[in-house]
């Protein structure tokens, strides 16, 4: 039979394409541990504060830690009659207790409630993210220590621009996913308040103590405001922002894996393990994993958009516009892990980087020609007339099919007299890179002392 939710006040029953129109309970299922957990923090509070006897606050968390259990077991599994997740908990925590169980909810709404599940929640989801940044830096530093002597070319405009070491390359992307790491950590601190105690809206009549539900549930503080406590989405906001910035991440590296493994560059060869064929081309593998990456990018940014305009029109302080912040956030959550998940996989495992064609690249372009101008500014030609001079020479080489490395020493030597056998030295790829030796450069040195300062980076506690 259809238990009663609403006061005396209501008549006739729901109608039932509305009760489904209404319910949350297929999605917010996802908070039950948290909202478990929040409920023994609320009851213990209650004893605590002599609202209710130690005796019933014992009974109360008992029946919520065995729904717990039946959760785990898969014994407990609310339909559409429960609403939400929070009725379905605390019905059945009446079958199980009896009346006792309908003194949970004394000094406390849903509104403060669901706003304390999805803090907790996010909390979690927060942590194992970042323990995946790190196992995708990890893989990177990795790679990065197998290649600081492989020369790739380095782009502007996807123009070849001038040659760099792979590991310098794969270190961008460490810093990227650093930056992420200290975000994410940072959007911590505020999912990390409390809202419980916040009441419906304007906090509540009973002597209620919301530091206490604040350390049990490990809070770093409450909202100082029980009007902003359950009304903020900031923090799912904060965080959805915070993971279109890893899927950016992400996506860039995808678009570059991608380009890598076409035969136009053919960089990288996939491996099987992380490969797909085609159902209709035999001879074809595709780089299926990095382009779901970059095609998942959009449901994170969209999830974000979704938020911003689920917020921006509403007045203080619950509406039921707020129950459509879950899909997003949980939604964004999944992919994101999912993404990082692949892409270290894929990074481990899935791709070999194809070194003699790496070293053809960078030798048969004129990505050296930098290096020509820079070798006569070294001996006292002004930068923008050297910088004229190598323009000359590159057309020059161009229309006679030649690369710097195959001009004689006489003929560097009428263009300009400053020329010396060095030449050849200071234009050979190995020593065009290593010779950016500036701070943040891609000088082999500069590359090989980014590897350790990233090691210690990611070793240090938090
Ligand atoms: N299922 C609701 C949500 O997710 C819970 C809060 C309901 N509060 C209310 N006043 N109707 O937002």
């Amino acid at each position: 039979m259809q238990q009663q939710t609403w006061s005396q006040r209501f008549e006739l029953a729901l109608n039932p394409a509305i009760a489904r129109f209404n319910a949350s309970i297929s999605f917010d299922i996802e908070l039950i541990e948290y909202d478990l957990t929040g409920s023994v923090a609320h009851a213990k509070m209650l004893a605590h504060t002599g609202i209710i006897s130690t005796t019933e606050a014992e009974q109360l968390v008992a029946g919520l830690e065995q729904i717990r259990q039946e959760y785990q077991q898969g014994q407990f599994t609310p339909g559409i009659e429960a609403e939400d997740v929070h009725f379905a908990v605390e019905r059945r925590l009446t079958e199980i207790v009896g009346d006792v169980g309908k003194k949970l909810h004394t000094a406390r709404s849903r509104n403060d409630q669901v706003g304390t599940d999805t803090r907790l929640y996010l909390r979690d989801q927060i942590t194992q993210i970042r323990t995946q940044l790190r196992e995708f830096q990890s893989v990177l530093l990795n790679l990065a220590e197998q290649h600081i002597e492989t020369l790739i070319p380095g782009y502007t405009h996807l123009q070849r621009a001038q040659p760099l070491s792979l590991a310098h390359h794969l270190l961008a992307y460490f810093q990227m996913a650093q930056r992420d790491w200290e975000r994410l950590g940072d959007v911590y601190k505020r999912v990390n308040i409390s809202p419980l105690g916040s009441g419906a809206l304007a906090g509540t009549t009973f002597p209620i103590d919301r530091h206490y539900t604040a350390q049990l549930l490990n809070f770093d503080g409450v909202y100082a405001n029980s009007l902003d406590g359950v009304s903020d989405r900031d923090f799912a906001i904060e965080f959805l922002s915070a993971a279109s910035l890893i899927m950016v991440h992400l996506s860039r590296l995808s678009e570059e894996v991608i380009l890598w493994a076409s035969e136009e560059f053919s960089f990288i060869k996939l491996k099987d393990s992380c490969a797909t064929g085609s159902s209709i081309m035999p001879q074809k593998k595709n780089p299926d994993v990095p382009e779901l990456v970059r095609g998942k990018t959009g449901r994170v940014y969209g999830h974000l958009q979704a938020l911003l305009v689920l917020m921006k029109g509403l007045p203080l302080a619950y509406n039921k516009d707020l129950q459509e912040d879950k899909e997003a956030l949980f939604d964004g959550v999944k992919t994101v892990k999912a993404c990082l998940e692949a892409m270290t996989i894929l990074l481990d495992q899935g791709l070999e980087f194809r070194t003699n064609r790496l070293a053809e690249a960078v030798a048969e372009d004129f990505s050296n020609a930098t290096d020509v101008a820079d070798y006569l500014a070294a001996r006292g030609v002004p930068f923008r007339e050297a910088y004229n001079l190598v323009g000359k020479v590159v057309k020059t080489c161009v229309a006679a099919g030649k690369l710097l490395k195959d001009l004689s020493l006489e003929e560097w030597k009428e263009l300009h007299p400053a020329f010396e056998e060095d030449i050849y030295q200071a234009i050979a790829p190995q020593q065009v890179v290593a010779a950016r030796n500036s701070y943040g450069g891609t000088g082999f040195e500069q590359v090989s002392r980014a590897i350790q300062a990233a090691r210690s980076q990611i070793s240090a506690a938090s």
